[in-house]
């Protein structure tokens, strides 16, 4: 926000550090991020990370990216995961079946911690042939109360991460938390990757076939720390990115009346049973999935590389080598020239995007190191907003609050939907709305049976053992 200020008074180029501009400019983001760029990550994704390590996200080293990325990105290609569709597609429909139980029986609910839950759930089960089974808990576990800690605190690691690092010697009670909270992560990758082997020993010649199978393959070369740190990566950038994203997207769909029923009447309009194919052909959809990436990006800081020796020109300023240049999506996404009203929810305006508009957007960053799990999250983001939306079409945001919602931006209460049943008031709500039907039951919704009664776990859970049954339809 700071940065997206100096930039509105002082231009596209601003110095935010001794050595660091940040640009608002497109010709230099399709210049930072293109293929094989000659802007390199800086160390700041290394310090990021425990134990300064190098991983598929903070590798400074082009040789060693390559590498991890070919071990890790045919699995999470968009044909590869067609395969795993059923299996997104059933998370998604328990995610939607707990929303509307809970609406049914509180005339409220926090959309953000299911999103949460089912984003963690599909990133545990793709990656480790078995899920966190956070839905089915149903309440925040250790595990889910640490995950939202380090979430919540993911702004200040991206921007003072020396700070973040030297937390765990303060002796304050909230940042030691804070510490612990990563230690634990740091143990439920290796109780995951541990269970992972497990299986595979269990079927040497044939193991069930996840997105790190090739990681465990002695050719990859990796070590058992390797793999860790990568499952450390994946658990974190594939569930509260998706989550946040979601529940901006349900947020600025229920309040805007307009927007909802457009896309509640061209969802009525695919047929029984819904698939990812079918809704990747629907226009509107699709819109309010780019305009939510739009405006409430869940990356929406700067994106720091390296200047090569020989320098850089932008917009006319030679930046010498060795500078930090950043290009950050909060702006760029909300450049006047390009998105006219920018602070205005319009799907509509990707209806015929213009070369510009394409160029400026950078939700899911660019060139080599566009992000990984970008098929996987648009396929989520796809399947939530549909189910979400048949099953709830007239959802509306609630001011009840129900809890901290950890969302980065200030919108208070803006994960909490509320709804109404015929004839039941939600009290202290400024909820109005009604259903004109009553809300699917949970077996109609999920094309299968509810899963066991929740059973409490002490943190991640040692016994996730909940085999969901693979189905090709839902709804
Ligand atoms: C809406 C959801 C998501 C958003 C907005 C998002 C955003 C981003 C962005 C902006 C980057 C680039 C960072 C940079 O260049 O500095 C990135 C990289 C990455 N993301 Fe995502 N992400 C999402 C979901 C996911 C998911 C589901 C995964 C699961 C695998 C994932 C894994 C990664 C990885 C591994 C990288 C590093 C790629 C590389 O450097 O080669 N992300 N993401």
């Amino acid at each position: 926000m700071y940065v997206h200020q100096l930039h509105e008074k002082y231009g596209p180029i601003v110095r935010i550090s001794p050595d660091q501009a940040d640009i608002c400019d497109t010709s230099a983001v399709k210049e930072i991020h293109k293929t094989n760029s000659r802007f390199a990550k800086t160390v700041f994704y290394r310090k990021l990370s425990l134990g300064n390590v190098s991983t598929t996200f903070s590798t400074t080293d082009r040789h060693f990216h390559t590498h991890r990325r070919r071990l890790l990105a045919s699995p999470i290609s968009d044909s590869s995961l067609a395969r795993l569709e059923p299996l997104i597609a059933n998370r998604v429909r328990m995610a939607v079946n707990k929303i509307t139980m809970d609406l049914t029986a509180h005339g409220v609910t926090d959309v953000f911690k299911w999103w949460l839950f089912m984003a963690t759930d599909i990133i545990g089960e793709l990656t480790f042939g078995d899920s966190f089974r956070m839905l089915e808990i149903g309440k925040k576990t250790q595990y889910s109360l640490d995950m939202e800690r380090l979430i919540s605190l993911q702004p200040y690691r991206m921007k003072y991460p020396f700070l973040v690092k030297i937390a765990r010697y303060v002796p304050l009670p909230a940042i030691k938390d804070t510490a612990k909270a990563e230690d634990r992560l740091q143990i439920y990758a290796m109780q995951s990757v541990d269970r992972y082997r497990k299986l595979i020993s269990q079927n040497p010649s044939n193991p069930k076939q996840t997105l790190f199978t090739k990681l465990f393959d002695e050719k990859s070369g990796m070590s058992y720390s390797d793999i860790i740190q990568e499952a450390r990566g994946y658990i974190v950038a594939g569930s509260d990115t998706t989550a946040v994203t979601l529940t901006y997207l349900t947020y600025s769909v229920c309040r805007d009346s307009r927007v909802r029923e457009k896309l509640v009447a061209e969802l009525a309009t695919i047929p029984e049973p819904v698939t990812d194919k079918s809704l990747r052909d629907l226009p509107y959809l699709n819109q309010i999935i780019d305009e939510t990436l739009r405006l409430y990006t869940a990356v929406p800081f700067g994106l720091p590389r390296l200047v090569p020796p020989e320098g850089a020109n932008f917009n006319g300023y030679h930046v010498p080598g060795g500078t930090t240049v950043s290009t950050q999506a909060y702006s760029l996404h909300r450049d006047h020239a390009i998105f006219p009203d920018p602070d205005n929810f319009n799907p509509e305006r990707w209806e015929n995007p213009t070369k510009e508009m394409k160029d400026a957007s950078l939700p899911f960053g660019g060139g080599s190191r566009i992000c990984l799990g970008i098929h996987l999250a648009r396929m989520e983001l796809r399947l939530a907003t549909a189910l979400f939306f048949l099953a709830l079409p007239n959802a509306r945001p609630s001011t009840k609050e129900v809890g901290p919602t950890n969302l980065p931006n200030d919108l208070p209460g803006s994960s909490v939907i509320g709804s109404s049943v015929p004839g039941s008031s939600v009290p202290g709500s400024n909820v109005v709305e009604y259903y004109n039907k009553k809300p699917q039951s949970s077996q109609e919704l999920a094309g299968t049976k509810e899963p066991s009664p929740p059973q409490e776990l002490a943190g991640r859970g040692e016994n996730m053992v909940h085999e969901l049954p693979s189905q090709t339809t839902y709804r």
